[in-house]
């Protein structure tokens, strides 16, 4: 089948004949048709039952009509793999009973060898690539995100143990940082080889840290990673909400794609990233709940910008509610390559 490269050509800052959409969580609760299997399924059985788990990942392909798949699992699926218990509660959040708050806890977990306890991941994106007519996103939490789950045991509103931690115990943080970090490079490196052909690194929570907190404890793990992916050659994203103040850290890592966030316009995110990177974003998800002349005059502003250089793809701030109605996500994805396609 012929794949349509649009998205892996605005990652690469191509010229494009119009602007690719996609939009984070766009497999999920939304969906009548991903609730009914819910019913039957829990989460992390999906991501266990590679018919299912690609079904899963095709439903909003087909549904919206977006230009990228993204793999349909959980950022704290390899965390399991690496021998810490979880669970994800509905409406709460992933939840951990054994957090890792010592030295001994971090020496305990192991970097999985993903063609051993994570292969019904590599062998739904075997099944995906098979009929997939989009380009598919692979991809892994990053490790402050997956370090705060494993550290405060849940989601946490100040990431009180998580920051006591890197700022009151740096050799132990260090070494959590680095143990995440080779999780994430070898799990990537399986997805990519298995066919995944763009990567996005979840740091969700990171825009909690002071500027100078990302550059001491985390900017050097993010290089670390990215340059060790460089070699594969496929588009890397890294993401992360409220990182409006990081972004030209962001553009440090060698990611190729920055995500932004709603709460930065797109032409000062270019300005803080610089020319050299695309970007991501950046509708606020909560504007989905908005009426439809709202809708458009704010994807079409966000489209004006992103036009003005290569490197634009189209997305929310951050991911899809699950109140929200399919068909605005239909009609948001036609407007967006109709309105970007006039304009070229
Ligand atoms: O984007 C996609 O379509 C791919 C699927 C995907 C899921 N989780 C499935 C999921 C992706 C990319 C993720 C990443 C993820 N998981 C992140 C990073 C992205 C972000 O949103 O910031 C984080 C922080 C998690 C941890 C997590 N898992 C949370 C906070 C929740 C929500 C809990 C709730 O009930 O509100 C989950 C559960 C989860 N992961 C759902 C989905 C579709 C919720 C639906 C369900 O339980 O079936």
């Amino acid at each position: 089948m012929i794949s349509s490269d649009l998205f892996l050509q605005a990652c690469r800052r191509e010229p494009v004949t119009q602007v690719p959409v996609w939009y984070m969580r766009q497999a999920g609760r939304y969906q009548p048709e991903y609730r009914k299997i819910r019913e039957k399924y829990s989460l992390v059985e999906i991501c266990q039952i590679p018919e299912l788990c690609s079904q899963v990942t095709k439903l909003p392909v087909t549904q919206l009509g977006v230009d990228a798949a993204i793999l349909f699992s959980d950022i704290m699926i390899p965390v399991g793999a690496m021998g810490l218990d979880f669970e994800i509660k509905e409406g709460v959040g992933p939840i951990i009973d054994t957090p890792v708050r010592s030295a001994a806890d971090v020496e305990r977990l192991r970097v999985p060898d993903p063609e051993e306890s994570l292969s019904h991941v590599l062998e739904t994106i075997h099944m995906l690539r098979q009929d997939l007519t989009v380009p598919l996103i692979g991809f892994s939490g990053a490790p402050f995100t997956l370090a705060s789950y494993m550290v405060e045991g849940g989601p946490s509103r100040h990431y009180v143990r998580t920051k006591q931690l890197m700022a009151g115990n740096t050799p132990v943080w260090n070494s959590l940082m680095n143990k995440l970090a080779e999780m994430v490079i070898v799990y990537m490196k399986a997805q990519i080889k298995a066919g995944a052909q763009a990567i996005q690194l979840f740091d969700s929570w990171v825009g909690s840290l002071a500027p100078d907190d990302f550059q001491t404890y985390v900017l050097p793990t993010m290089k670390h990673i990215f340059n060790a992916l460089q070699e594969t050659g496929v588009p890397l994203i890294y993401f992360g909400v409220t990182s409006g103040e990081l972004l030209s850290m962001f553009a440090e890592t060698g990611a190729n794609v920055i995500g932004v966030d709603w709460r930065v316009p797109i032409r000062s995110a270019r300005h803080r990233v610089g020319q050299a990177k695309a970007l991501q974003g950046n509708l606020d998800p909560v504007m989905l709940f908005a009426p439809w002349p709202e809708i458009e005059r704010r994807a079409k502003s966000i489209l004006d910008a992103g036009l003005e250089e290569n490197g634009f793809i189209f997305n929310l701030g951050h991911g899809v509610l699950p109140e929200v109605e399919v068909a605005v996500l239909q009609r948001l994805t036609a407007f967006v390559h109709e309105y970007s396609s006039q304009k070229w």
